[in-house]
C-alpha cells in the first residue's frame, strides 16, 4: 500500500477500498503518510466525494486511531448534543445541566471557536477558575457526581481527526460533507455516548448555507451514528441571524445564566427546550419536563455544581470589556434582517475569537444586540453595543457590519423564520 496509489484512486473518481482507507488513516496518524499527501487526498475527496460505504469505513478508521471512552458504569443513560457551529450559539451551556436535571447523564466534549463561530470552551473559560482540561477519571467523576460535564476532548480520542482537522483548516478542505460528517461522528462515537442529538445549523452564520446541504450532512451523520449503535437524531436549525442577544464569551455565559434562571431570549429558550426533549427521548428518559426544570431552578442547581466541580466560581463577577461602542439605527421602521455571519465576524474582530488556534481570546469582547428581526426600531436608538479591550479594533469590526441589516418601512409585516427547520431521524 502506498499513499500515491490511494490519492490516484480518488483523484480518478474511484471508490477507496476498506484496506486503502484503514491503511491511509493509520499511516497518517503514525506520520508515515506526509501532510502534503493527506492534503492532496482531502482535496480529491472534497472534489469527488465519497459514498456511504467509504464514509462509514473512514469514520471507523478514525475511531480506531485512538481510545474509546466507556460510560457503562454510570447509573443513568447518557445523551450528548453536537452543534455544527454558529453565532451566539451558547445552547450547550444551559442545555447540559438542564438535561442532567431531567435524569440523563450528559458527557459533553466541546471545542474552541475558530473564525467567526464561537466555542463552548472559550465561553466557559471566562468564568474565573473554570478548567476545560480534565483527565478521563476527572471527567467521569464530574459526570457521576453532578450529572453533566463540559470539557475538552483528551488527546487520546480520535487522534487521526485532530491531525486531519488541523490540516483541512489550512488547505481549504473543511467544507466537504464526508470529511465533516466523519470528523464529528468519529469523536462522538469514540466518546461513548449512548445517544446523540445533532444541531445542524443552516444559514449565513453556519458551515451549511443551504438546507439541501444541511440535510445531506445530517442524514450522513445520523446514518453513521445509527450504524455504530448510537441512537442519533438531527435537528436542522436556523442560523441566518444570531441566536439570542449576545455573541462573545462572557456575554454568552451571562445570557445562559439568565436562561437557567428562568428568563433569557425566547429563541434561546425555545431551542434549548427542543434539544432537551430530543436528548431525553433518545436516552429513553420518560416523563421529564425540561420547561419545568428551567422554571423551578433544578437546572440552575446542576449548573452551579458542574461549574464548581471544574474549579469555577458560579458566583464570580464575569469579565467586562474595557471599552464599548454603540451602533444606532439609521432610520425608523421594522428590522427585517440581521446577518449572523457579519455579527460573528464583528465579534471575532473585537477579540472574542482567534485567527490561529494558539491565539488568546478576550473574555469580555463581543456584540450585544438590542433588536432582532421583527422588532420595530426608531432612528437613533441603539441597535447593538460592541465590546472590546482593544478599541483600535472598533473600525475593523464596524466594517464587517456594513450592509448587515435591513430596516423596512414602519408597519411592514414580518414573518419570523421557525428556529427548527427540519428533523432527521
Ligand atoms: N466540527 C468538527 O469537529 N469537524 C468538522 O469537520 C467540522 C466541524
Amino acid at each position: 500500500m502506498d499513499a500515491i496509489s490511494v490519492i490516484r484512486t480518488k483523484r480518478d473518481r474511484g471508490e477507496l477500498t476498506p484496506e486503502q482507507i484503514d491503511w491511509v488513516i493509520d499511516a497518517y496518524t503514525r506520520g508515515e503518510v506526509a501532510d502534503e499527501q493527506m492534503s492532496a487526498l482531502a482535496m480529491a475527496i472534497l472534489l469527488n466525494g465519497m459514498n456511504r460505504a467509504e464514509i462509514a469505513r473512514w469514520t471507523a478508521a478514525m475511531i480506531a486511531s485512538g481510545e474509546r471512552m466507556d460510560f457503562s458504569s454510570l447509573s443513568r443513560p447518557t445523551a450528548d448534543k453536537h452543534s455544527t457551529g454558529g453565532v451566539g450559539d451558547k445552547i450547550t451551556l444551559p442545555l447540559a445541566p438542564l438535561v442532567a436535571a431531567c435524569g440523563a447523564a450528559v458527557p459533553q466534549l466541546s471545542g474552541r471557536g475558530l473564525g467567526h463561530t464561537g466555542g463552548t470552551l472559550d465561553k466557559l473559560e471566562s468564568i474565573p477558575g473554570w478548567r476545560a482540561l480534565l483527565s478521563n477519571e476527572e471527567m467521569l467523576h464530574v459526570l457521576d457526581t453532578t450529572g453533566a460535564v463540559i470539557c475538552a476532548a483528551g488527546d487520546g480520542l480520535a487522534p487521526a481527526d485532530k491531525k486531519l482537522y488541523a490540516l483541512r483548516d489550512v488547505t481549504g478542505t473543511v467544507e466537504a460533507i464526508p470529511l465533516i460528517a466523519s470528523s464529528i461522528m468519529s469523536k462522538k462515537i469514540a466518546e461513548g455516548t449512548g445517544s446523540l442529538v445533532l444541531d445542524v445549523k443552516v444559514g449565513s452564520g453556519a458551515f451549511m448555507k443551504n438546507i439541501d446541504d444541511a440535510r445531506e450532512l445530517a442524514s450522513t451523520m445520523v446514518g453513521l451514528g445509527t450504524d455504530h449503535g448510537v441512537k442519533t437524531v438531527a435537528l436542522l436549525t436556523d442560523m441566518s441571524t444570531p441566536l439570542g442577544l449576545t455573541a462573545g464569551n462572557a456575554l454568552e455565559v451571562r445570557e445562559s445564566v439568565e436562561v437557567l434562571a428562568g428568563g433569557g431570549p425566547a429563541d434561546v429558550v425555545e431551542l434549548t427546550i427542543a434539544l432537551a426533549r430530543e436528548m431525553l427521548d433518545a436516552a429513553g428518559v420518560k416523563d421529564a419536563d425540561p420547561a419545568k426544570a428551567l422554571a423551578d431552578g433544578s437546572a440552575m442547581d446542576v449548573w452551579r455544581r458542574m461549574i464548581a466541580a471544574q474549579g469555577g466560581d458560579p458566583d464570580a463577577t464575569l469579565p467586562v470589556a474595557r471599552e464599548q461602542h454603540v451602533v444606532t439605527a439609521p432610520e425608523s421602521g421594522v428590522l427585517t434582517r440581521l446577518d449572523a455571519y457579519d455579527v460573528g465576524v464583528a465579534a471575532w474582530r473585537l477579540g472574542a475569537g482567534r485567527a490561529r488556534k494558539e491565539d488568546p481570546v478576550q473574555a469580555g469582547a463581543g456584540v450585544e444586540l438590542h433588536a432582532k428581526p421583527g422588532d420595530t426600531v426608531t432612528a437613533g436608538q441603539p441597535l447593538m453595543t460592541l465590546h472590546t479591550d482593544t478599541p483600535e479594533k472598533f473600525d475593523y469590526a464596524l466594517k464587517s457590519l456594513e450592509g448587515s441589516w435591513d430596516i423596512a418601512a414602519a408597519g411592514t409585516s414580518f414573518t419570523p423564520k421557525p428556529i427548527v427547520l427540519d428533523r432527521i431521524a
